[in-house]
Parts: C-alpha cells; structure tokens; sequence
C-alpha cells in the first residue's frame, strides 16, 4: 500500500486485507490510545459510525456495548471512531445510558474506547471517508485486525443501514476458526457447521482424500471436501469459556 503526496497533501491509499492497519494515535473517550500497538496479542474490531446522537448509530452503539462481553471473551477488543468530537461523544454516550431504552436494552454503558478524529486523519487513512456518500461524515466502516496487526477483514455500509452485530461476530469466530485449525468456512457458517478442508495439492494427494475413511470427512468432488468439528472443539480453543 503506498501513499502520496500531491500539492504538499498525503493522499492515503486504501488500506486493503493482509495490509498492516495503519499506524495512528488518537484521543478517545477511554483515555489516549495508540492503535494498532496497544491491542498487540487482541484481536480488533475497528469501526466508524457518521455521527453522534444520531438514531442508527445509537441502535448500533447499544447493540455492540450489549454484546461487548461477548466479543471480549474471543479475545476481541472494540474501538469505534466518528469524525465528532470528544465532549459530543461522552454527551452522547452519556444520554444513551440515562435516557435510551431500545428493544430491551437500557442503562447501556458504553466501556469500549470512542476516538475523537475532528480532523478527519484517521478516518481518511482507513478510507472511512467516501465522499459519494457523505463528504462530512465516515461511512459505517468495519475493520477487523489480528493479533499481529494485520487487516483480516473489511466491511462497509452506507449511512442508512445499520449493521449486523451477529455477523460481525460470527466474521471474528471464523478468522479464528480458520487460523486455529487451518481450514476454510463455507457460506453461512456457524461454529458446529462442517468447515472445508484446504484443496488438496496434488492430484494424489485430492484421490486419497476423497477416497478417506474418515467419518469426519465428506468429500462432495475433489476440490470440495468438508471435516466436522463440533462446536466445543471449536469454542474451547478460540474463546475463553467454554459453550
Ligand atoms: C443515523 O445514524 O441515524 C444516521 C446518521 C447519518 C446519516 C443518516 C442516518
């Protein structure tokens, strides 16, 4: 990923997954921070909400410090970030708690860190900004980084839609699925779903496979082959607790 100058200005490249997450230090409602070395050895989930006091952002807002807990025992850190300022995100997230109660949810803190980016670096560097959309706010941006500091994932949404917390955290148990037990997820896996076992190399080595006594293994033609792995197996060695 390379970056430019042009006219005396750095003109950021996307940054793209496998790239390094761009380096930054930011103010946040939790204190100073700087990303991506404090979260060293944690996963990342770093995302961007248009703005404060806005009624999808506080639906998502209440959503993820909700499930906050849940993310942390798969080793996943949340920091969110809006190109609004510190005093408007303690406000808002303040008013949140004493005042918002929304599909069951109330008295919401919100304990993960919220970045103040006034001056829009940050959320230019992540190619949060996309001028199409919106020139004065950040898109819904999803970014998830590896214990290495490594993008694993990018997701957007427009500023009308909201996201889906479940997905996001199904995306987190599968990199770490797929890290753990050096497989693949097929579509619309969930932790207890068979996963898909790498395509063989060599045509020797797709023949003995699909010719595998296993039981574990079901092989649907040569370069389509599925393992179980139940879901204990699966949420003992990724998360904390056991399911
Ligand atoms: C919202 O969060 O409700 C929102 C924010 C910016 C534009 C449109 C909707």
């Amino acid at each position: 990923m390379e970056n430019q100058i042009i006219q005396n200005q750095t003109v950021y490249a996307m940054p793209r997954i496998g790239d390094k997450a761009p380096v930054f230090k930011a103010v946040t409602t939790q204190g100073d921070i700087n990303f991506p070395g404090d979260y060293s050895g944690s996963w990342v989930i770093l995302f961007s909400h248009p703005a404060d006091f806005t009624p999808v952002c506080t639906s998502e807002f209440m959503t993820f410090a909700a499930m906050e807990a849940q993310f942390n025992n798969a080793n996943t850190k949340l920091v969110g970030l809006s190109v609004d300022g510190l005093y408007s995100h303690i406000a808002w997230l303040r008013t949140i708690k004493e005042k918002i109660e929304y599909k069951g949810m109330k008295n919401i803190e919100v304990n993960f860190p919220l970045i103040e980016d006034i001056t829009m670096e940050i959320a230019t560097k992540y190619g949060m900004m996309m001028p199409g959309e919106s020139s004065t706010k950040a898109v819904r941006a999803v970014f998830v980084i590896d214990p290495q500091g490594i993008i694993r994932t990018i997701i957007y949404y427009p500023l009308s839609l909201g996201r889906n917390f479940d997905e996001l955290y199904r995306v987190v148990l599968a990199l770490q699925t797929a890290d753990a037990f050096s497989v693949a997820t097929p579509a619309d896996w969930r932790p207890g779903d068979d996963v898909i076992i790498p395509t063989a190399g060599s045509c020797g080595i797709a023949k003995e496979r699909m010719e595998s006594q296993d039981e574990n293994i079901t092989c649907h033609d040569w370069f389509f082959c599925t393992k179980k792995i139940d879901k204990e197996t699966v949420m003992s060695r990724i998360t904390k607790k056991q399911f």
